[in-house]
Order: structure tokens, then sequence, then C-alpha cells
């Protein structure tokens, strides 16, 4: 999906215009368009602010399962393939980082017996993650968002949600910011996400 992790590949990622979702709206694209790496999110200026942190809620959970996949054969939803970069203030990739994702299912419920929707993964030698899911399902007072834990390989955490561009529901959620907003492309039958994460 990205093909080179550099500040130079990434900047020039942000001037690829075809199949990006502007806030708001909606663009079928084709598959090949989809192959294009989404533009980063936000694009990485050396010495900017780290991704904004937010509150972990009520449903995060310890000692999730390592895997990039938290589809499960059967589960009801839009399948989504979220990309990215961790990538440090000074946009230098960030290997070996923990993601630890968790969300709602399609109906906006959480799974807090098991670990359905939920799972941590490690970035490459070149700082990617790949998640592989679905898109979360709204539930009462929130609007559509995936959490997520990042650390840098012996750094501190940061806590944050990622949320949906062309949402009704994130005019009205207090939570909502958006700087974090993903990019998305909707390809036949999935949903092409990426958002880089900058750390401090
Ligand atoms: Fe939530």
């Amino acid at each position: 999906m990205i093909d080179t992790p550099t500040r130079r590949a990434v900047l020039r990622a942000g001037g690829v215009g075809a199949g990006i979702v502007a806030a708001g709206s909606m663009l079928a694209i084709d598959r090949s368009a989809a192959e294009t790496p989404l533009a980063a999110t936000p694009a990485c200026h050396d010495g900017d602010e780290a991704t904004l942190a937010q509150t972990e809620g009520p449903y995060f959970k310890p000692s999730s399962p390592e895997r990039v996949e938290l589809l499960e054969a059967g589960m009801a939803g839009q399948q989504i393939e979220l990309v990215g970069i961790v990538l440090t203030r000074g946009c230098q990739p960030l290997a070996g980082a923990l993601l630890d994702f968790w969300q709602a299912d399609d109906k906006g419920r959480y799974d807090n017996s098991g670990f359905r929707l939920r799972g941590h993964q490690f970035t490459d030698a070149e700082g990617r993650y790949r998640l592989r899911s679905i898109v979360p399902g709204l539930y009462p007072g929130r609007t559509r968002h995936i959490h997520v834990k990042v650390q840098p390989r012996g750094g501190r955490i940061l806590t944050t949600q990622l949320y949906f561009p062309g949402e009704a529901h994130n005019r009205s959620d207090g939570l909502f910011r958006m700087e974090l907003l993903m990019r998305t492309a909707k390809n036949e039958g999935w949903l092409a996400g990426r958002f880089d994460f900058v750390v401090g």
C-alpha cells in the first residue's frame, strides 16, 4: 500500500489526488486507483506536534492477541484496510512500534469478555502498520471511531481515537477532532483507510 515510508515518499504521496475522499464526500474508485497510496494524514513536517491524545474510554482491555487481521469468518460489516506509518516528530519512521487497536462491531458493541475486534501489532522495519477489520458501528453518544494505543519501542504510550470522514455524527460528538480523521477511499466491497501517527 505504501511504497516507501521515507519522508520524501510521504510528501510525494501527499500529491496523489486520485482516490482520496475529502471529509464530507465519498468517491467510488476502481481497484487500480486503490493501490495508489493514500495521502499521509497529516503530512509530516519536521517539528510538527505529535498526534493528538484522546481518552481511552471504558472498553480498553490489556493483553490483546498479536494480529493484523481482526476480521473473522462471518463477521458483519464493511471491510476496511487501514494502513499508515508511525513517525517521530522529525518525520523518521519508527520500526517496532506497538499499535493496539480495539473497536465496536457493526452493531456498536464491544467484546468485553473476549478479544473480538481487538489486536496489537508492531510496525515493520519501515515504520508501517496494516490493520484489516470492519468499519465499526455507532453506539449512543459517539460518532464512528476506532481506538488505538501507539507506543514507540521504550517510549511513552499515545492513546487516541481515529475518525471517519463524512459521518453525520462527527459534528455532534464532543470528542471528535478533525486532526484525527483518517483518509478513506471506497473500493468495491471494502474501504481503504490511511492514518499516520506522529509520536513525541
Ligand atoms: Fe469507543
